[in-house]
């Protein structure tokens, strides 16, 4: 961390509220956890667009997509996990200020860096969803095919095999994959957000 450069916050005139009024929604964050292969980024793709079919101001920060560009500095070592997902805490609180309904679909795969999402963002408005599956099916699924270059030692830190997860002790949400279908999934993220988003 730098030391104090003299950076001075301002406030505008308008407020996270007058946002969530012109929007008619509340901003908030839907922080998708998961091992590679869970089915993180299908379940977000499907969530943005029946929000957006819905008339919601919705954005999604995907990993993969992220580290294309903002993130395309860093590697999968723990520091650089721990920056990738410190950028994103900070990106996703942005959007939420905005009042957009915000989708981040992470590995995450450490505690301690979800804990400050969930602290920095905000408890109110940050909901944890745990995208479940063993890793006996995210191996079989193996949609990039990396878990077959992990287990050939082609690729290193690989979460689940070379990499820890720890997996979310009291998510607001669980989506086990292993036994529910996409449709089946994203209906239950539907119907599990839908009060939350509603302007109050
Ligand atoms: S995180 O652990 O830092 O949250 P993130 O979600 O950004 O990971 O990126 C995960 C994606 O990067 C995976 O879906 C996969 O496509 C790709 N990837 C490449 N190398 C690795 C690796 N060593 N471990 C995990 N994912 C990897």
């Amino acid at each position: 961390m730098k030391e104090n450069r003299n950076i001075h916050v301002s406030e505008g005139f308008v407020s996270y509220l007058d946002r969530c009024r012109l929007l008619n929604q509340n901003g908030l964050v839907l922080w998708m956890t998961g091992l590679s292969g869970s089915g993180k980024s299908t379940i977000a793709v499907n969530v943005e667009k029946r929000l957006f079919d819905k008339n919601k101001a919705v954005y999604r920060l995907d990993g993969d997509n992220i580290r294309t560009g903002l993130n395309s500095d860093l590697g999968f070592t723990e520091n650089d996990r721990n920056e990738n997902i410190r950028r994103v805490i900070e990106a996703a609180k942005l959007f939420k200020d905005a009042g957009i309904i915000t989708i981040v679909s992470f590995i995450s795969p450490y505690k301690k860096m979800r804990e400050q999402a969930k602290l920095k963002i905000g408890a109110g408005c940050f909901f944890e969803i745990y995208i479940k599956a063993s890793l006996e099916i995210c191996k079989k699924r193996d949609p990039k095919g990396l878990y077959k270059k992990a287990i050939n030692k082609k690729i290193s830190n690989f979460t689940g095999i070379t990499d820890i997860y720890e997996e979310p002790e009291e998510p607001d949400l669980i989506i086990d994959t292993d036994l529910l279908s996409v449709n089946e999934s994203v209906e239950k993220i539907m119907e599990f957000i839908l009060d939350k988003i509603k302007f109050s």
